[in-house]
């Protein structure tokens, strides 16, 4: 009982105290705060005030230093000096200039990996890796944490009370870029992991199926860390779930301990965050609710990820930005952009010139999706490093403006001048508001569905994110959270592909439907209890009497192979999943499968439940189209009318105001209501232009 209350204390916590806590750290009125990353200790000293004297004319509102300066805060063991970065902090104030300073967890002094070996972290060859770079050290190193409670604690008296510091990041990018970590003490951590977990080993034994070819273990400490680099055959995919959520666990209280201790000693004026990165599926920013708000890193073009038309390459995928901040905001109401692509960079597949405005349509993109502050990747070009070749605000002379430094000077000037109309009064227009969606996020999901894939063109975060922008494509308000929310504040609720369920999560969509909810679940919902073991029982029983439909059976296509699925007189394209769908009485289906053995079966249904709905989307593709013809019809049925933007289009509201972005390569007109009160450029948008309008009442 005293347990149930100290939960229900946290949970309450954590839904309310926090996004509470994290709005106040930014007025409305700012809109956004655009800052810049500076390394003094790049560069000589007799530069340092001509270049934060430029920053700031520039009209940078902060500054970002220090993430990887440890080596010259703590040059031997025990021995430190702050006395430059003083000078440093002073030259900001000098020139107005808030600061955002960092932990340097990310990148330690050589005499920590050097003295102390175990602190590093083991890859999957057993190979330790070791000092030279960033990010080595073992997040279950408790001597490392020992040493950065140290450091942490140096830089948290000597500038936690500072009033021109706003908020600190800790580390940078934790991710240890999607590698796993497979040291003796990570190993030793997660043996206690899941002692805690399960017990005794008999109930392991259960949940992972170890009776499965004989993996059976006697006692805890036989358990090694899942590693597909010395077995022959596949990993056991539970042990290996119970390793993801381990090891984002570790990465989680990583964090979570350097947040207490600069909490022990900085003012409560300043935030704490960490720049997440996006899309590494090792880390899962939801498990640290702990922070002030998660932020993020973006990098739109680097060759990886290509947008939509012949200059997509250039613009980046609309998506990314948007997703992004949504994804993050939903960890604590709030979100910032602490790292954007400041124009060429160095590390991609192709480090292609961003299209000339790009990088101002990303920073509109960043405040549509309501950043709270936007930081540009770096100031200054460096001269030597890995990164040389990365651009930055001003080229390798450290004066002149890039193509990217002008443009964010321009952005910067628009928000100043945006801040004088005062519009942040304006309430989010009811009929947006009323389309507003949660999709439901939990990172098991994609753990499982990745692994267990059934065919290569699945990918698990893909199509999360496809849903994202299908619904950012009606223009409706879309809000991610996880379990721990309330659903009832929405009126329309996604749950992609949610795999991993249990009674109690059927029971509150079910509540949610009769209480009036729209529900949409997609394909691969429902099919495995939270362990990964399918029930025994039909297949996807578990959302039977939910959705009113069972599944019968699941297919796929190759990639060159589209099958043709059939909605009233429509016909769509589907390949990548098919479940096969048996309504019971009373539900309608929604499309049928046109050819295959399976032709005119059934592959989304819909029905009444309560006063809400339910409807299943048992098919994906790749271009979405049919997916996105079922989202409109619930849209329509449910009584409200969506827009539908072509391919590159982005439109979002934000604080009192529409921005509309064309990350398309031809000119798009935006929808601009004929009682819309332009306030930044055109209807009719060139590729990469972006327009700024006001709804008038
Ligand atoms: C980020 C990283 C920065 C810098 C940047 C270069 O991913 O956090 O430290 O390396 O990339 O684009």
């Amino acid at each position: 009982m005293k347990f149930l209350s100290i939960f229900l204390t946290l949970i309450m916590w954590a839904t309310t105290y926090f996004p509470q806590q994290a709005e106040k750290y930014f007025p409305d009125k700012d809109l956004t705060t655009v800052g810049v990353y500076y390394y003094p200790e790049h560069w000589p000293r007799e530069q340092w005030e001509r270049d934060i004297k430029n920053i700031a004319e520039m009209g940078f509102e902060f500054i970002h230093l220090g993430e990887f300066a440890w080596t010259f805060f703590e040059p031997e063991e025990g021995k430190y000096d702050f006395t430059w970065f003083d000078d440093v902090i002073k030259l900001a104030e000098k020139y107005n200039l808030k600061i955002v300073l960092c932990t340097p967890s990310a990148a330690p002094p050589v005499w920590l990996s050097e003295n102390y070996p175990e602190v590093l972290m083991v890859d999957e060859n057993g190979i330790t890796q070791r000092h030279g770079s960033r990010q080595h050290i073992s997040w279950s190193s408790i001597k490392y944490e020992m040493f950065l409670e140290k450091i942490n604690t140096k830089l948290a008296q000597r500038y936690g009370r500072n009033k021109n510091v706003i908020g600190w990041q800790l580390d940078n990018e934790p991710s240890h870029y999607g590698r796993y970590d497979y040291s003796d003490e990570t190993r030793k951590h997660f043996i206690e992991w899941l002692k805690v977990k399960y017990t005794s080993v008999d109930e392991l034994n259960k949940v992972w199926g170890t009776a499965f070819w004989s993996i059976r273990y006697q006692n805890f400490n036989q358990i090694r860390i899942p590693n597909q680099k010395e077995l022959v055959q596949q990993v056991n995919p539970h042990a290996l779930l119970d390793y993801k959520r381990f090891s984002a666990d570790e990465a989680a209280a990583f964090l979570s301990k350097q947040y207490r201790t600069l909490r022990k000693y900085i003012s409560d004026d300043q935030w704490i965050t960490s720049n997440f990165m996006d899309q590494h599926m090792n880390v899962d920013p939801y498990r640290n609710s702990d922070l002030d708000f998660a932020a993020y890193t973006m990098y739109p073009v680097s060759g990886y990820r290509d947008g939509k038309g012949e200059q997509g390459f250039r613009l980046g995928p609309v998506e990314v930005i948007s997703f992004a901040s949504d994804f993050h905001r939903g960890v604590n109401g709030v979100t910032g952009l602490m790292e954007l692509q400041p124009g060429q960079v160095n590390w991609g597949i192709y480090n292609y010139q961003p299209y000339p405005g790009s990088i101002r349509m990303w920073l509109w993109n960043a405040f549509a999706g309501n950043c709270s502050f936007i930081c540009s990747y770096r100031y200054r070009q460096p001269l030597y490093g890995y990164e040389n070749y990365h651009y930055g605000m001003v080229g390798p002379d450290g004066v002149s403006l890039t193509p990217g430094g002008k443009e964010y000077k321009k952005f910067i000037s628009e928000i100043k001048d945006l801040r004088k109309l005062d519009i942040t009064n304006a309430e989010i227009p009811i009929e947006f508001s009323a389309k507003k969606i949660a999709m439901l996020w939990n990172a098991d999901n994609i753990w499982d569905t990745d692994y267990q894939k059934q065919t290569c063109e699945w990918n698990g975060l893909r199509h999360f994110i496809k849903y994202h922008s299908l619904l950012k494509s009606l223009v409706v308000p879309v809000d991610i959270i996880n379990e721990s929310k309330d659903f009832s504040a929405y009126p329309f609720l996604i749950a992609p592909a949610y795999q991993l369920i249990d009674k109690s999560i059927v029971e509150r969509w079910t509540k949610y439907v009769e209480n009036g909810g729209n529900l949409i679940l997609t394909c691969r919902t429902g099919q495995k209890d939270r362990n990964a073991h399918f029930p025994e029982e039909p297949f996807a029983e578990q959302i039977h009497n939910l959705i009113g439909a069972k599944i019968s059976f699941y297919d796929f296509l190759a990639y060159e192979r589209r099958g043709k699925i059939k909605t009233g007189d429509d016909l769509f394209e589907w390949n990548i999943w098919g479940d096969i769908i048996i309504p019971d009485d009373g539900t309608q289906t929604l499309a049928v499968y046109n050819d295959q053995f399976y032709k005119n079966e059934t592959a989304a249904v819909t029905r009444r439940l309560g006063k809400g709905t339910v409807t299943y989307i048992g098919a994906d593709s790749y271009d979405g189209k049919f997916e996105k013809s079922i989202l409109k019809k619930i849209y329509r049925n449910a009584g409200l009318s969506t827009m539908d933007l072509p391919e590159g289009l982005l439109v979002e509201w934000n604080k009192g105001v529409w921005v509309a972005m064309n990350y398309s390569s031809t000119e798009v007109e935006a929808p601009v209501s004929d009682s819309g009160k332009i306030i930044i450029g055109n209807k009719l948008l060139k590729p990469a232009e972006v327009v700024v309008w006001q709804d008038k009442n």
